[in-house]
C-alpha cells in the first residue's frame, strides 16, 4: 500500500499546464463494487465560488461518464513517468471491454470518497459541484467545432471542489 500524506491545495506547486496537458491524469469514479477510469489531458485547476476546484471535460461516449454521473465524487490521479504506459491502455481502451486497472498494472484504493490508484504520485479527491454539457452556440471560435466535434460529441463539463489532496 502506497503511503500518501495529505497536503493543502495551496501546497500543490508545479505547473498545471505541464501536469495536466503533458503528464496527463486518470479520471476515476465508482465504489468498491464497480469503478472505472480514463486518461484525460484536458482540464483545469483553479478557484470558483471561493473554493479550490478542478474542471474536467468528458465526452458522452466514455464509460467513465456513467460513474461520474452516478457518484458524488471523482478522483484525479497523476502517475509518475514510469507508469506512462498505463495511459496507453487507460486512454485508448474502454472499461466496457476489459478491466483496465488490471491490464495497466494499477491498484485501486478505496479509502477515500472516490477510487484512486496506489501508483499515483498525486491524487485530488473532488466533490461534484456543477455539471453541464457544452453547446454549439457557446463557441465564439467556430473553428473549434470542426476541429473537435466532427461527430457532435460535445464534452460534458464537471467542476468539483478539491476536498482532499494526497501526495506520495
Ligand atoms: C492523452 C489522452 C488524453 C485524453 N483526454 C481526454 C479528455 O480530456 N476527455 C475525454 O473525454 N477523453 C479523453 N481521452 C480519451 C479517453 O481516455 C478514452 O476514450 C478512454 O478509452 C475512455 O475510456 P472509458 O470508455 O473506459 O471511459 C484522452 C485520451 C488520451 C490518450
Amino acid at each position: 500500500m502506497a503511503h500518501f500524506q495529505t497536503i493543502r491545495p495551496e501546497e500543490l506547486g508545479g505547473d498545471v499546464f505541464t501536469r495536466i496537458g503533458k503528464q496527463w491524469m486518470l479520471v476515476s469514479a465508482g465504489d468498491d463494487q464497480a469503478s472505472n477510469m480514463m486518461t484525460a489531458s484536458w482540464g483545469g485547476l483553479g478557484v470558483l465560488w471561493n473554493k479550490p476546484v478542478s474542471t474536467i471535460y468528458i465526452r458522452p461516449s466514455r464509460y467513465t461518464l456513467e460513474f461520474l454521473e452516478k457518484e458524488d465524487y471523482y478522483a484525479l490521479s497523476f502517475l509518475p513517468e514510469e507508469h506512462r504506459d498505463a495511459h496507453k491502455i487507460c486512454g485508448s481502451r474502454s472499461g466496457r471491454d476489459l478491466d483496465k486497472a488490471a491490464a495497466a498494472g494499477l491498484h485501486v484504493c478505496h479509502d477515500q470518497k472516490a477510487p484512486y490508484y496506489e501508483e499515483a504520485e498525486l491524487v485530488l479527491i473532488c466533490r461534484k459541484l456543477y455539471v453541464q454539457d457544452m453547446t454549439l452556440d457557446g463557441f465564439v471560435d467556430r473553428d473549434l467545432i470542426d476541429k473537435n466535434y466532427g461527430s457532435g460529441d460535445l464534452h460534458r463539463v464537471f467542476v468539483g471542489e478539491i476536498e482532499t489532496v494526497l501526495k506520495r
